[in-house]
């Protein structure tokens, strides 16, 4: 991993400037193909199994999935382009995904003190439709496009950012979030799990709501089953 992340010093120099000039940055290729490759599958799967979650209070009715072993892992495996990215020592807090659906959108918002970092990954989109994620910047509003593989890494709790209603099928979506080691939100390592992958109830001060994910799951999944058969009908019509 270090080697790896050697080769790209001077690419990273140049990104770590301006991460920290404009509190967001745009890596492209982030995501080898292989791994984009075999976690939009599994993902997928998961979604067909019906292990995935029916939506949150932001997205409606949109399998999603938060604390999933797999994205965990990649979340810690990915730390460290993340470092050398932003010049951030990190610690990761959670990862998330949605698969979303066509006409979601993502309205306005910052994202809470877990998200100090945050990284959004497109890691598959099932015909390519462009789909832009907007954030208000230091200076200036940026509309950003995403390719499979590309991150955007921002400040999260700071920059407000949102998206329009998606005009394509389906896209999966995965959040990567950190937070500064030496910084006044490190207390939210793990988000405050006692491990990543930890499939329990979380506390958010914010709301004082308790996510129990598994519970979550099983009221879901009769909605969860229609909207599978939605998905996959609409997904044939091409
Ligand atoms: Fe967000």
């Amino acid at each position: 991993m270090t080697q790896e992340i050697k080769g790209f010093d001077l690419i990273a120099v140049f990104l770590k400037n301006k991460f920290l000039k404009d509190k967001y940055v745009i890596v492209r290729y982030f995501l080898p193909l292989s791994v984009m490759r075999i976690s939009s599958e599994y993902a997928l799967k998961q979604m067909e199994l019906g292990n995935l979650g029916l939506g949150d209070e932001q997205v409606k009715n949109t399998p999603c999935a938060y604390g999933d072993p797999l994205m965990d892992m990649l979340l810690e495996r990915f730390c460290p382009k993340v470092e050398a990215n932003t010049g951030i020592n990190l610690l990761p807090t959670y990862s998330y995904f949605r698969i979303y659906k066509h006409g979601d959108v993502l309205k306005k918002h910052k994202d809470r003190q877990a998200c100090e970092i945050s990284v959004t990954i497109n890691f598959w989109s099932e015909d390519s439709t462009e789909w832009a994620i907007c954030l208000d910047g230091v200076s200036e509003t940026a509309i950003i496009q995403l390719n499979p593989g590309d991150a955007l890494i921002y400040r999260g709790n700071e920059l407000p950012h949102w998206r329009e209603a998606f005009p394509g099928k389906l896209q999966m979506q995965v959040f990567f979030h950190y937070v500064n080691r030496d910084g006044k939100f490190a207390k939210w390592r793990f988000d405050k799990r006692t491990r990543l992958s930890g499939l329990h109830g979380v506390e958010f001060p914010e709301k004082t709501i308790t996510i129990k994910i598994q519970e979550m799951m099983r009221a879901n999944k009769k909605g969860f089953e229609k909207l599978k058969q939605f998905l996959f009908r609409n997904s044939r019509k091409s």
